[in-house]
């Protein structure tokens, strides 16, 4: 084997070890983002995630919709919970937070990734529209086509183009927080969105999981269309399917936390 040291001199290049370089290496945004939703979430999963955000935001009801409608098919989740004012929003897109930051003891979350991990997962748009009981209304997208042409942690504050419609619909509290999941192409690679039965397979799955990881009350109702149906479509077309949850009062509605190496952060 050649010694480094040799290298260096044969090339003339001079070795960083002990020298006061420094290089940027700043991820790029795209080569990080098609990383990032690769991290093994499914569909219950990353579900579970935003979940967990409207259980720790106080919300007693938790609505998640399922609409099947092929490859235009989206699914929302929908709290009553304590819903965020537009800079609580900005810092709740933004990747990564203090894990020394104080939280709730019963709070899954820690490192201010889940929203955004558990979304990109999923889907390439999703869009967060929340409301306090002041009456003001804020809204956030991140858009992965958008963020790989610019190459920018940039965030959109306008909805899809149509979508505005998909989350008035969706928006079924006064006061709380929307997510809404739209261009569900990982669903569709993996052919979930191919017909509404195993879409509805999916669904049935979610709600298992939920139930399993929150232990609370949950109904599941399949609903009526959210989207007027256009002409010729079949009946089951963009059909809705509703996981309710309700979460009692009582903070001891989730499982403990995982046993998080407490002393490394304390
Ligand atoms: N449904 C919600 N209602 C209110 N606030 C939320 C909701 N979802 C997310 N947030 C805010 O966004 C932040 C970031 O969420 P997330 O990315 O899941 O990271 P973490 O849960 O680890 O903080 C949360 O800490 C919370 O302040
Ligand atoms: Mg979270």
């Amino acid at each position: 084997m050649i010694p480094v040291s040799t290298v260096f001199k044969s090339t003339g290049r001079k070795s960083v070890l002990g020298s006061n370089e420094t290089h940027d290496l700043t991820p790029s945004p795209s080569a990080m983002l098609l990383s990032l939703r690769n991290v093994g979430y499914t569909l219950q999963t990353a579900l579970a995630d935003i979940v967990d955000n409207s259980i720790s935001a106080n919300a007693s009801r938790i609505d998640i919709g399922f609409n099947w409608s092929g490859k235009q098919s989206f699914i929302s989740v929908s709290d009553n919970g304590d819903g965020m004012s537009e800079d609580r929003l900005l810092e709740a897109m933004r990747l990564g937070r203090n894990p020394q930051d104080p939280r709730q003891l019963s709070d899954l979350g820690r490192f201010g990734l889940g929203l955004k991990m558990a979304s990109w997962s999923q889907c390439r748009s999703f869009t967060v529209r929340s409301r306090l009981d002041d009456g003001s209304r804020a809204t956030l997208r991140w858009d992965i086509d958008h963020m790989l042409a610019t190459d920018r942690w940039e965030a959109l504050s306008d909805p899809r183009p149509g979508s505005e419609q998909l989350l008035l619909a969706d928006s079924h509290y006064s006061t709380g927080t929307v997510v809404l999941w739209e261009a569900l192409d990982v669903l569709d690679q993996s052919g979930i969105l191919s017909a509404s039965h195993v879409f509805w397979e999916a669904t049935e799955r979610v709600e298992k999981h939920l139930a399993m990881t929150f232990q609370i009350a949950h109904s599941f109702q399949m609903g009526d269309r959210v989207q007027p149906m256009t002409e010729g479509m079949a009946a089951d077309l963009n059909r809705t399917a509703v996981v309710l949850l309700e979460v009692p009062a009582v903070e001891h509605a989730r499982l403990p936390p995982p046993s998080w190496p407490e002393s490394q952060w304390s």
